[in-house]
């Protein structure tokens, strides 16, 4: 008892001075670029204006912003905060990306909790009216940005900015499409064996579901670690919507995937199935892993799962903590975390912070200081 006290008091000073440490590089972010949304360094300098493939990213500043200011109470946190969630504020009638959930729910879904401001909540319920519009009768999916016939892992991500406005609403038809949606996905992207592929192909004429293929993984049939995390975390919220045990079992099939792929260190490579990936981690899928697996541990009814998946994810936390990943100890570094990569086809952000990976990785840290 004694021991565990301790291990809980020196992971505790760990997790708060790579949150203070955090606060110093976004403080420096914001004050050097103000009104500035990179999505990735280069050579770990933030890449203001650069090329971004797609605009998905503009809510994880302002969501470390919300972030730092729970754990701090700190007004300049909540000053800042406020206002990158307003510079957003247009993006709730955006339907050219279907990632509207992680624009808002790091902002605005934030903001709302802590002020129960209904003018706040409506900006939320719209954004998650907008997403829905995106959804296909003919297949049952909410449609990537790519194209119509296109299905992304990434949106378990987003539909739960759906299920919320259908929560707040009591709008059906948006539980409905919500519902339909974590359907197609479970059924045409899970694999028997809890792996993930990227995106689906429809047939957009009929309906019919084609095949599996990748944009930022190895290959169709193989396991992009990112998705796989996006998964694990995507089907936990659904089910907390729902309570539909379809959703739980998938949510927990795809974190023991993850577990059983990935190294003790917790941080897994781009794809699993890549032989001799040039690099060996992607630690943005291991933050959003981390964060996914603490609310499944404290959503599976089984105490021996829970136990495992919060160990799991702690474990992640120490290693992201240390000095071969959290920046803390790399001159001139402007991210917080190391060894992200976006798009490795692309070139794009590869071997670098990525501004999901730092957000990720400081909500994990928060929800895990909770309960430590
Ligand atoms: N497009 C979302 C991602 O890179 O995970």
């Amino acid at each position: 008892m004694i021991q565990h006290t301790k291990a809980s008091t020196h992971r505790h000073r760990r997790y708060s001075l790579a949150m203070e440490f955090a606060g110093q590089q976004l403080r420096r972010l914001i004050e050097t670029h103000p009104d500035s949304f990179p999505m990735y360094t280069l050579a770990g300098k933030w890449v203001i204006g650069g090329e971004t493939w797609t605009n998905w990213c503009e809510g994880f500043l302002g969501g470390q912003l919300w972030l730092l200011y729970g754990h701090t109470g700190d007004p300049y946190w909540r000053d800042q905060a406020e206002h990158h969630s307003r510079l957003i504020e247009h993006r709730k009638t955006d339907r050219s990306v279907h990632d509207l959930g992680f624009l808002f729910w790091p902002t605005w879904k934030r903001w709302y909790d802590l002020t129960r401001d209904e003018a706040v909540n409506a900006v939320v319920i719209e954004a998650g009216r907008t997403l829905a519009l995106r959804f296909k009768e003919r297949g049952g999916y909410l449609c990537s940005f790519v194209a119509d016939e296109s299905l992304f892992i990434d949106i378990m991500m987003n539909v739960g900015l759906i299920f919320y406005a259908a929560e707040q609403t009591g709008d059906a038809e948006l539980m409905r499409i919500a519902e339909r949606h974590c359907l197609t996905t479970r059924r045409y992207l899970v694999r028997g064996d809890g792996s993930t592929a990227h995106e689906g192909i429809f047939d957009t004429t009929t309906g019919e579901f084609l095949r599996q293929s990748t944009h930022q993984g190895w290959r169709g049939d193989s396991s992009w670690a990112r998705g796989q995390a996006w998964a694990l975390y995507g089907f936990a919220t659904a089910y907390t919507f729902t309570r539909d045990q379809r959703f739980l079992r998938t949510a927990e099939a795809c974190a023991d995937y993850y577990i059983e792929r990935t190294p003790l260190s917790g941080i897994p490579p781009n794809d699993w199935d890549e032989p001799n990936p040039a690099l060996p981690y992607e630690s943005s899928a291991a933050a959003i892993a981390a964060s996914g697996m603490l609310d499944l541990a404290g959503l599976t009814p089984e105490p021996g799962r829970s136990l495992r998946y919060r160990d799991i994810a702690l474990g992640i936390l120490d290693t992201l903590t240390g000095p071969e990943f959290l920046a803390i100890e790399t001159s001139g570094w402007e991210g917080i975390l190391k060894h992200g990569i976006y798009h490795q086809r692309k070139g794009l952000g590869v071997d670098e912070s990525v501004m999901w990976g730092d957000y990720f990785f400081l909500e994990a840290l928060s929800k895990a200081m909770v309960n430590l």
